[in-house]
């Protein structure tokens, strides 16, 4: 299939998982490092399809510019999509996702970044290296019989609960979407947020952002929360309010936060700023904290995760070009983004 792929915030590790995978598929790929913007979205003129990532912008003057240029899909090689204008593409272009490349990965870095911040391995990794072997404020706690409160109970969740369990931990979830038999099936309480955020030790965030779920995590959130909470965000920067959240840290209320994901990550994150100054005041108190680990979007970046973002994206191309049906399409239809997964187009 010869169709023309623009393929944006192209980095080293995705142009080698693509080109292994496209040997299957055929598709004619440039790589482009720049992010889709609408500074940048003339770039596909003259191709059929373009390729995107978390951080590319595709508001509606990008999509209008790439329809006008003649692309009829955007795939998407993520699963969250709160980066696309949904009402603006809507029998427009397509817009496909990859719905799950591996939760096992994002669920896992969650439990790192728990481990890490419990038992404070980022320190004593420093402190040994230094030859300080005191064991002076790395004290933990067991994670067995904690209470986790985990926000959004999909695939995500749904590994880092079966983790958890593995720890003995007591799990409370809040989903508007329960599932009370696989609530049943697990043993986990759902709850109102207000009694998971009294209750929980551990607040992991697995929800997608939308407008409702925006700065969920604010200051009326935190004051909640039982004081030292450890906050863990693999979901999207924007569920916490960072100004609260650095307000909480420093009156001692967070005990803890590990972010993999930040409100403003798109001029920082997957790059390599280490020559530069940071120029985010709030990214830069973040990172004074002893007590919060920043990594940068980095939950997904495991082998297999690649290897599946690689095959569904590319299959995503070709069930499209092929005039079938597309499984993994986004469309807008009623009064919000909905996700129809009838497995056919949805115009
Ligand atoms: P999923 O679609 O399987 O599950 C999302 C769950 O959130 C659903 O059960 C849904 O009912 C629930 N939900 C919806 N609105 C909610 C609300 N207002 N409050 C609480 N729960 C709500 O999604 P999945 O695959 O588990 O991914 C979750 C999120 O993780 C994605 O939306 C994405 O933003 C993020 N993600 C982050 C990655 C990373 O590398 N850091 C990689 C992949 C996903």
């Amino acid at each position: 299939m010869n169709k023309k792929i623009a393929f944006f915030d192209a980095k080293p590790y995705d142009q080698k998982s693509f080109s292994g995978m496209n040997s299957d598929y055929g598709f004619d790929i440039s790589y482009f490092d720049a992010k889709l913007t609408p500074q940048t979205s003339d770039l596909t003129i003259g191709f059929a399809g373009v390729c995107v990532f978390v951080n590319d912008n595709i508001n509606a003057k990008v999509i209008s510019r790439l329809v006008e240029n003649g692309v009829e899909i955007i795939g998407l090689r993520c699963a969250g999509y709160n980066n696309v204008d949904f009402k603006a593409a809507y029998e427009k272009i397509h817009v496909t996702r990859v719905p799950a490349y591996s939760p096992h990965a994002v669920a896992e870095h969650a439990v790192a970044m728990m481990l890490t911040l419990n038992r404070k391995i980022h320190k004593a990794y420093l402190r040994t290296r230094e030859g300080n072997f005191s064991l002076n404020g790395l004290l933990g706690f067991d994670m067995f019989g904690k209470t986790a409160g985990i926000i959004g109970t999909g695939r995500i969740a749904r590994c880092l609960i079966a983790i958890l369990k593995g720890f003995g931990m007591q799990i409370l979830a809040y989903d508007p979407r329960p599932d009370e038999a696989y609530a049943e099936s697990t043993g986990l309480r759902y709850v109102e947020l207000d009694e998971l955020y009294a209750i929980s030790d551990i607040i992991s965030l697995h929800c997608p952002l939308t407008t409702e779920t925006s700065h969920l995590i604010n200051r009326n959130a935190i004051e909640k929360m039982k004081p030292g909470i450890m906050i863990i965000n693999t979901g999207r920067g924007k569920l916490i309010d960072t100004i609260a959240l650095i307000e909480g840290l420093k009156s001692g209320r967070v005990g803890t936060a590990g972010l993999d994901v930040y409100e403003e990550e798109s001029d920082y994150f997957f790059e390599d700023k280490s020559a530069a100054m940071i120029t985010d005041d709030v990214l830069a108190r973040l990172l004074t904290f002893p007590n919060v680990i920043v990594t940068s979007h980095q939950a997904f970046f495991t082998s297999e995760a690649l290897r599946n973002i690689a095959q569904t994206t590319l299959s995503n191309f070709k069930e499209y070009f092929a005039g079938g049906y597309l499984a993994n399409e986004i469309c807008y239809r009623c009064d919000s983004n909905c996700i129809k997964q009838q497995g056919k187009r949805c115009f």
